[in-house]
């Protein structure tokens, strides 16, 4: 199967409330731990690529990556731009074989935002790429909870609605008190907002910082409207782990082999343990 917009899995986890992974790919063990986990649940997932991803990975290994996995699985992927920054990052991606983008405008005022998503939408759409934007915004590895937490921060229900309705984004990123990277407490997840954002749109709203967030509250997310949910550090942090542990029980191995097929197992256990909670599973 080739690689697919996120329109052939969305509109269906929006209909029956679930959420659909993205899981993001930062090298070969990443991108084969998360489709072997797929695999097994028979789910459909998205690789997720940051500029800093394919940066290191160089665009031509990811989407060869990307492809092959969809060819060996058989499942519907889609290969994601995570945060994009510019038109011209997302078109480059979309050129190379990319079939979704995030355009993130959500450092720029609302106006804005509205028009740089809408030429990202109006250029992705023609080359049926789909296309997340954001709104509101969604802290940072370094920040802490009470930041996170400030009500400034937040998407306002209103806007998120009009953004929709002038971009036509195929789902929509807000913030509602998620974090990238772990949590020194528990996320305060306004689940009113993604709620009233839900009920207004026709597409799913994407929860960012999905690692550490506890499992009632993705299960509560979901029920308000959450149709995508984003996972990185959780598999970085199993990957590292198995690393260290591989590392630290024997100080002569040096076949990167020994130490990478344990990191793949544990980050293959964490896509699994995410895709069933996120009721994906059977659904590809
Ligand atoms: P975490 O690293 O907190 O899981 O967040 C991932 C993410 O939202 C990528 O956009």
């Amino acid at each position: 199967m080739p690689l697919v917009s996120m329109n052939e899995f969305l509109p269906k986890a929006k209909a029956n409330k679930f959420a659909v992974g993205q899981f993001n790919m930062n090298n070969l063990e990443f991108a084969q731990a998360i489709v072997e986990a797929a695999m097994e649940e028979k789910s459909p997932f998205i690789y997720g690529v940051s500029e800093g991803a394919l940066k290191y990975m160089g665009i031509e290994f990811t989407v060869a990556i990307a492809e092959a996995a969809a060819k060996k699985s058989g499942l519907p992927i889609a290969l994601h731009l995570d945060h994009g920054s510019s038109f011209e990052v997302a078109m480059k991606c979309i050129r190379a074989g990319f079939s979704s983008v995030m355009f993130d405008g959500s450092h720029y005022g609302l106006e804005e935002n509205i028009e740089l998503t809408k030429q990202v939408v109006k250029a992705a759409r023609a080359m049926g790429v789909s296309v997340e934007g954001e709104l509101g915004t969604i802290g940072g590895v370094e920040d802490d909870l009470s930041v996170d937490e400030a009500d400034a921060t937040m998407a306002k229900p209103e806007e998120a609605i009009r953004f929709y309705e002038e971009t036509g984004v195929d789902c929509l990123a807000i913030a509602v008190g998620t974090a990238h990277g772990m949590y020194k407490g528990e996320p305060k997840i306004h689940y009113d907002i993604i709620q009233q954002v839900a009920d207004a749109i026709p597409v799913p709203v994407v929860l960012h910082g999905g690692s550490g967030v506890p499992d009632e509250a993705i299960r509560l997310s979901i029920a308000a409207g959450v149709g995508k949910i984003n996972v990185n550090t959780e598999n970085q942090v199993a990957c590292t782990e198995a690393i260290r542990q591989a590392l630290e029980a024997s100080a002569t191995v040096i076949d990167p082999r020994k130490y990478l097929t344990p990191a793949r197992n544990a980050m293959k256990a964490v896509v699994q343990e995410k895709i069933r909670l996120f009721g994906s599973s059977n659904q590809a």
